[in-house]
């Protein structure tokens, strides 16, 4: 098992390449089941869960070959149980459900068990797939799904209590391509993943309107077919370096980060404005240059479904606010127990009491180094910038997390400047 050791106070400077989404790419893997045609995906992020995700495709039956970036998909010979020991590794794999339901009129897959950052129930997956005419058995621990009738567009309100669901929506949609007449998804998920996926399949022949906002329309075809694509930048890791460079950017000239999609990034931007820092987008709003800002201050985040503040970036505004003067507030309202980072970052001296899906944030002069432990990717994103100003060096283990979702972590940081080392523990 790794860990990173940073040590904190370097100055951060120069510029780095934002890999492409791993949320983006791990449901358009799963989609490339639904043709027996060769499927290219470029700009795949060389995460462990794109690797989890293409070990199921292997595992179902399809031909995967990847190179760099770039994967290519064959899934002519596919079969409908997806192993436990594979899909219990990712909750993402769920999103093999809706592929392997369309393409092939069942599907096996377990159910996935607890998760760290909270309560994540498939309540809305299976209702969603019910109402275009799966019908689902529970049993062993597994969901066994079959269309006996075949799959038929109907309308159905994916809305749960925390709001809408991503991957239920990207379920329902990659079912739904497939199936007879017209499925309209009311409350749809409208996360630039999602518009993503439903670009994916489009290209493949598939008749999808309205991703991005909260009513898609999916007209059924007979058949998709093969489609060279490419996933769009990774919103959150851009996030993440964004406020790395907020909290230990140099004055002058800041840190730049490219491959970004500024639209994507509107309500990060927003916030690290609002906290006093500056952030500038290039004309094609593709490159964005963030310095700290001379007068940072504290301010309140409330977590949303987007165009609202992404919950997956909470933990690095905790980071960043707990050596910010002033006092925040971050409220999660989809994942009200994600503050797993909170307990690590008062180790490291913050000033954090948390309750209730609110965490009051009192900003401290500097954090000074711990030995702490990563318990969730984002947690873990949290905890490297945090060890990053904080006094002395910060050990921090169980990496393996963060090397879930963020491509080559240690190398961007010393690309940067930054003074990290990753060691075998
Ligand atoms: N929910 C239900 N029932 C369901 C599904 C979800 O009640 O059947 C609830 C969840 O418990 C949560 C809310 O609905 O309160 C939203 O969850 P959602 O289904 O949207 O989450 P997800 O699709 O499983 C994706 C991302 C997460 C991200 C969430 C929210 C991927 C692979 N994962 O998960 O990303 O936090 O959307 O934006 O796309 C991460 O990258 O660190 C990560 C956790």
């Amino acid at each position: 098992m790794d860990k990173l050791i940073v040590h904190g106070g370097t100055t951060l400077k120069g510029s780095i390449n934002i890999s492409g989404a791993k949320n983006a790419s791990l449901p358009i893997l799963a989609a490339a089941l639904l043709t027996a045609d060769d499927v290219i995906i470029r700009r795949v992020p060389d995460v462990s869960d794109t690797n989890y995700m293409i070990q199921i495709l292997s595992a179902l039956g399809a031909e995967v070959e990847r190179s760099s970036g770039t994967v290519r998909i064959n899934a002519a010979n596919i079969i409908s149980d997806a192993p436990y020991e594979l899909v219990r590794k990712m909750r993402a794999s769920i999103c093999v459900m809706g592929p392997l339901l369309a393409r092939l009129g069942k599907a096996k897959v377990s159910l996935p068990g607890g998760c760290v950052i909270g309560d994540r129930p498939v309540d809305l997956h299976l209702k969603g797939l019910r109402a275009i005419g799966a019908v689902i058995d529970m049993e062993g621990g597994n969901m066994d799904m079959s269309a006996p009738d075949g799959l038929t567009g109907d309308e159905v309100d994916l809305r749960g209590k925390h709001g809408p669901t991503v991957l239920g929506t990207d379920n329902l949609m990659m079912a739904a391509v497939l199936a007879k007449g017209t499925t309209i998804i009311e409350s749809a998920a409208c996360e630039p993943e999602v518009v993503d996926l439903a670009d994916f399949l489009n290209s493949m022949g598939a008749k999808i309107e309205g991703a991005g906002t909260r009513r898609i329309t999916i007209q059924g075809v007979e058949k998709l077919h093969g489609v060279e694509h490419t996933i769009i930048p990774d919103r959150i890791e851009a996030g993440t370096y964004m406020v790395a460079g907020a909290m230990a950017g140099c004055r002058e000239n800041g840190i730049t980060l490219n491959r970004v999609n500024q639209e994507h990034l509107e309500p990060v931007t927003e916030k690290l404005i609002e906290a006093g820092h500056q952030v500038k987008f290039n004309d094609a709003g593709n490159s964005v240059t963030v310095k700290p800002g001379s007068e940072p201050k504290g301010c309140s985040i409330t977590t949303a479904p987007h165009p609202n503040f992404p919950t997956d970036m909470q933990a690095q505004f905790s980071s960043l606010f707990a050596v910010t003067p002033g006092i925040s507030i971050i409220e999660d309202t989809i994942f009200p127990q994600r503050f797993m980072h909170c307990a690590e970052m008062t180790r490291m001296g913050a000033d954090m009491q948390v309750d209730n899906g609110k965490a009051v944030i009192t900003g401290v002069e500097q954090l000074s180094a711990a030995p702490v432990m990563a318990s969730d990717l984002r947690a873990s994103a949290a905890l490297v910038l945090s060890a990053l100003t904080a006094k002395g060096s910060t050990e921090i283990s169980r990496l393996y997390h963060i090397d879930r979702g963020y491509e080559h972590i240690d190398e961007k940081l010393l690309q940067l400047g930054a003074n990290v080392e990753r060691v075998r523990e």
